[in-house]
This record gives structure tokens, sequence and C-alpha cells, in this order.
């Protein structure tokens, strides 16, 4: 019985999903795949224990994986990036196979069917992903119903984005229905710029585009009662330029982060025949090939904010040495979609792990940052990969008084 329980450890869970689950999955068109598994999941979330019994498989618990980012505890700095759980159907079992939150959406006003099948393509000689959904949702009134569900601790994060009938100078209104009706069951809301019909990728109008959207955001959340961030989505194909004055945005107005990146319209240096993506056609693309762009823009963005503003890290994190780059680079919290489709639950694992061996190996010595300013030295602290990162505080508008009570559901 010992011998069967030190076998039945979480790797072995890891290495269930690798070798059993992964490849029946694969086996399967990848939007098959993806509905098998909420169903899966939604089974297994219905069944007395079934969310228990995930989160002892696969979640990992540990002081030094908390974070508070933008006024919320977050129980580890690693989420389910926006698309899988697009209605929130399965936030609570997707939390309990280890992610410290989950960013359901994107979420539109009204339902949509996105484009024709098929539109979502694996590249598993790049471990990525290719897609042109077009933001396939089941509307606001569907998530609505679902996030009603009592959170139990989960925080959700809620993607929104405009339908792709509602001509562009209508979009404002689009955001704002989805912000006010969301408003009560989001932790924080994630506003889709670099989605496939908004939207502002570039051009000299970007800022001017983005803050017709957020302003009447602003104005809505001043008159409630309790704070809900915004962060602001961006896609690795907007130029540096046009990075800096999104960024230039967070730092003047109320905006509270920014969610870095989206996938790219890139075919850059993959392995993947020509002929075989000539044969996919158009899409974003996601996964491994990602890594150094999302990484890039994550760190213009920190050194242009001073560091002080809060980044969720997104793009090609495909191991735990990704997820470090990432928090190095000035992320507070990450994301994963393409890396959760390849590597299963136990990504999520492996990388709190890495982080708990981090800051233990770090806990007997001087950190980074703190060695720095000792000798003197100005310290741009990344908060996530050393000691520091344990329980990590990050600037929050919230905290500069402008929260009216951030309670956490
Ligand atoms: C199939 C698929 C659907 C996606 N849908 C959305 C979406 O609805 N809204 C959104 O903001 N991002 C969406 N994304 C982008 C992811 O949230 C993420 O930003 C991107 O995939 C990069 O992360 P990754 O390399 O870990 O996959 C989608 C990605 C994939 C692969």
């Amino acid at each position: 019985m010992a011998a069967f329980s030190y076998l039945w450890t979480a790797d072995t869970y890891a290495m269930f999903y690798r070798h059993i689950l992964k490849p029946l999955l694969f086996a399967l068109r990848i939007e098959r795949a993806h509905r098998t598994v909420l169903l899966l999941l939604r089974i297994v979330g219905l069944l007395p224990g079934g969310r228990w019994l995930l989160r002892k498989c696969y979640a990992a618990d540990h002081p030094a994986l908390e974070r508070e980012v933008f006024g919320r505890r977050f129980r580890n700095p690693v989420g389910l990036a926006a698309g899988f759980d697009t209605g929130g159907e399965a936030f609570r079992e997707l939390s309990a196979l280890g992610f410290g939150f989950v960013e359901i959406g994107t979420v539109t006003p009204r339902p949509q069917q996105g484009n024709p099948r098929p539109r979502v393509f694996r590249l598993p000689k790049d471990n990525a992903i290719v897609h042109r959904i077009g933001l396939c949702n089941r509307g606001l009134e569907r998530a609505v119903a679902f996030l009603r569900r009592p959170h139990d601790g989960v925080l959700v994060g809620c993607n929104i984005g405009k339908n792709t009938t509602t001509p562009p100078e209508e979009a404002p209104a689009d955001y704002l229905k989805l912000f006010r009706n969301l408003y009560e069951y989001a932790d924080y809301f994630t506003v889709n710029i670099s989605c496939g019909n908004a939207c502002t990728e570039g051009g000299s109008h970007a800022r001017e585009q983005v803050l017709r959207i957020l302003e009447p955001l602003f104005d809505f959340r001043r008159g409630q009662n309790q704070y809900r961030p915004v962060m602001l989505k961006v896609s690795p194909d907007m130029s540096d330029e046009t990075i800096d004055a999104i960024t230039d945005i967070l730092i003047e107005t109320p905006l509270d982060g920014i969610v870095a990146v989206n996938g790219t319209h890139g075919r850059e240096g993959l392995r993947t025949s020509l002929t075989a993506l000539d044969k996919i056609g158009s899409g974003r693309l996601s996964g491994a090939p990602l890594a150094r762009r999302a990484v890039e823009v994550v760190r213009r963005i920190h050194e242009r904010s001073g560091g002080t503003y809060p980044i969720i890290g997104v793009g090609g994190i495909m191991s735990a040495a990704d997820a470090r780059a990432m928090l190095d680079a000035g992320a507070d919290l990450i994301q994963l979609y393409t890396g959760f489709i390849y590597e299963g639950p136990g990504l999520v694992r492996d990388i709190c792990r890495a982080l708990i061996a981090d800051a233990e190996r770090a806990a007997g010595e001087p950190a980074p940052a703190r060695a720095a300013e000792e000798s003197g030295q100005h310290a741009e602290a990344p908060e996530a990969s050393g000691p520091e990162s344990a329980g990590a505080v990050s600037g929050s508008r919230a905290e500069e008084g402008r929260s009216p009570g951030s309670g956490q559901k």
C-alpha cells in the first residue's frame, strides 16, 4: 500500500496526462478535444469531492507561491489564459487543476458562432497552435449564469470584447455593457483590444481608440462601492511605439495593468513546413514560438512603467524556465494556454514547484534585489522570482486609495 501511494505521486498524474490522456486527446480534432476536456471537468465537478480530488492530485500550495496583485491575493501566480473557458463553465474545476486564477472569455454581449471550422490547428513540431476562432462564445447572459455560482475562493478574471458585427464606433457600448453586467462577478477585467475583430493593433489612433473604450468603464467604476481592476490585453504584433503608447495610458489613466500578449500573426522561424502552414491559412499563432516576443513586450512595459504596475505575462510559457524568464522580465502573474494543451496540468505544478525551490534556495542568501540595495545600486526588483516573490505585493490602483473596497469573492 505504501509502495502504491509512493508510486502514485503528483508525477504519476503528470505522466498520466502525457502518456495516456494527451495521446487520446491529440487523436481528436483540437476543438473536439477541448469540448471533451471541459465536459469531463464539469462531470468531475459534479461528483462529491471531485474538485477536492483534483486539487489533491495537481495543486501545489505553499506560502512562497502567494502573490498580492492589484489588491487581490493569489494562491499562486500561474493562471489560465483567456480562450479556454470562454463562458466560465468550468472555472472552479480548472482552478482545482492548480491554477492560481482563471481568466474566462473573451465574452461578447451577444453569443457568436465565430469563423467556419476547422479554425484551430496544432503545430506539434513547434509546440504551437494556430487559431482563427473569431471569438466564438455563448454571450453575456450565459457567462452571468455560470459566474453566479459560488466562486469558492477562485479568482476569476473576465476578458471582454465586442461582437464582430458591432461597428468600431459602437465598440465602447459593447465593452460597457459587459463591464456593467459582469462587474459583481469578476475579480478583475481584461479588455481585449487585440482580438481579431475590434481592433487596435497599431497606428497613430491607437491611444484615442483605446481611451474611447476605457473611459466609460472608469466612469462606471467610480460609481461603484467595489473596485474591479481593469487590465488591457495587447498584441505581440503591435509596434514598440504602440506598446509604449499603451504603457503611457497605463501611467496616465486609472488603467490598472496590462496583459501581454495575445497570439501573433507572424510565422517566423517555424519547423512546420510551409505547405502545412499554407494549408492551415491565417490565424493567430500561440505557444513556444511566441515566447521571445512575449518576454520582450513584458520587459518593455515593465521598464517604461518603472516596474510599478501589474503585468500579466502570457505567451509561449511551456516550462518552468519559460515561467521564470517571464517573471524576471517583470510579470507579476503569468498565464498559460498552449503549454496547458501540450503539457497538461503537470506544467502548472512544475512551475509552482520551481518557484518554491527558488524561494527556498534564496531564503538562505541575500536576494539579488536586496544585495543590490545593500551595495548602494538601484535595484529593479523583479518581484517574482526571489524570496521577494514570496507573498509579493505588486502596485495596485486599489492601494492608492482609489478602491472603495476591493473585497474578494
Ligand atoms: C484556441 C485559442 C483561443 C484563444 N481565445 C482567446 C480569446 O478568446 N481571448 C483572448 O484574449 N485570448 C485568446 N487566446 C490567446 C491566449 O489567451 C494567449 O494570449 C495566447 O494563446 C498566448 O499564450 P500561449 O502561448 O500560452 O498560448 C486564445 C488562444 C488560443 C490558442
